[in-house]
């Protein structure tokens, strides 16, 4: 049952419960004139202390797209969080306009913190360096779609492993299903954090490798997640300029892969993939940011507890 529920990160639901959203997300794809009034009379509340493109407008699409009605802010400076008031004062205030509250916030545990003050259901669109649950609900969706499951494949994570939220989540809920290898390709200072490497995959007994080598590993993936380097969360702007440009993807690269592998990105892209990689038929990134609505669409309906039969 997730009415009511919060997400913070990816394992405060059960892969049953994931399942359960997978499958209400494929009735949406399906036919998604018949949940056009699920919504109707709810309020969602989005709270962008961070920019955003995809997960912002995403949940406003489908909230609308359900029929209902959308409040928020885009950044912190247009609200009175720019006078001072805290974030717990907030989220009282919203719970009494809202029925659910969408947050990202700079600082990690912020959406945590909210969802202790909070009555009505708090979704984590993002904290700082540290977990991004819905974009996981995305990427899960995607490959579940394409690939026709989650389990025995290989993973190749590119770019920023170190302050990549979207990817901190993703080993993490990847680490509950079968037989799923991690090749993690990055930079020396930029490779994946300790707490995500003793806590989740050498917990786990999961098999990973670590590389600097984007094009060695090219062949033994069967899916390949592409990262931008994350500016917002380098102390030191030097840092980024040296480190920014360490992958690129671009059809020359892609020879190495297999034909059926598949290239995912949470977006958004900097210079990590050329735009000519955009015609593979094996870059499905944008099919990605359409799941990420639907997936949003299923995660409103279910944590609102509204009917979902059509
Ligand atoms: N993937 C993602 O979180 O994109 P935005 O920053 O545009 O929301």
């Amino acid at each position: 049952m997730l009415k009511g529920r919060h997400l913070i990160e990816p394992k405060d639901f059960s892969k049953e419960e994931l399942e359960e959203i997978f499958n209400l997300t494929d009735k949406i794809v399906e036919k998604p004139e018949k949940f056009n009034k699920k919504c109707s009379g709810k309020i969602l509340a989005n709270l962008f202390y961070e920019p955003s493109t995809r997960t912002r407008l995403s949940f406003e699409a489908a909230m609308f797209r359900l029929g209902g009605e959308v409040v928020g802010f885009s950044s912190a400076d247009s609200s009175s969080v720019s006078k001072g008031e805290s974030l717990s004062d907030t989220i009282r205030t919203v719970g009494c306009y809202s029925d659910i509250c969408v947050i990202r916030h700079p600082k990690e545990g912020a959406p945590k913190l909210a969802s202790l003050k909070s009555e009505i259901p708090i979704i984590n669109a993002g904290d700082g360096g540290h977990q991004h649950p819905t974009q996981t609900l995305t990427d899960l969706m995607t490959i579940r779609s394409i690939k026709g499951t989650i389990k025995n494949f290989t993973i190749g994570i590119c770019g920023d492993l170190k302050f990549g939220r979207t990817v901190h989540s993703l080993i993490k809920a990847l680490s509950r299903y079968d037989n799923i290898r991690f090749i993690l390709i990055s930079p020396e200072e930029l490779k994946i954090p300790d707490y995500i490497k003793d806590e989740v995959l050498i917990k786990n007994n999961l098999e990973f490798k670590e590389t600097e080598k984007l094009e060695s590993s090219l062949k033994d993936l069967d899916i390949l997640y592409m990262t931008r380097v994350q500016r917002e969360r380098f102390f030191n702007e030097a840092d980024y300029i040296r480190l920014k440009d360490s992958y690129r993807l671009d059809n020359k690269k892609l020879e190495l892969a297999k034909d059926d592998m598949i290239i995912l990105h949470p977006l958004p892209r900097v210079n990590e993939i050329a735009s000519e990689v955009d015609e593979d038929k094996r870059a499905k990134y944008f099919q990605q940011v359409k799941y990420g609505m639907f997936v949003r669409m299923a995660l409103i309906i279910k944590l609102l507890g509204v009917d979902e039969e059509c």
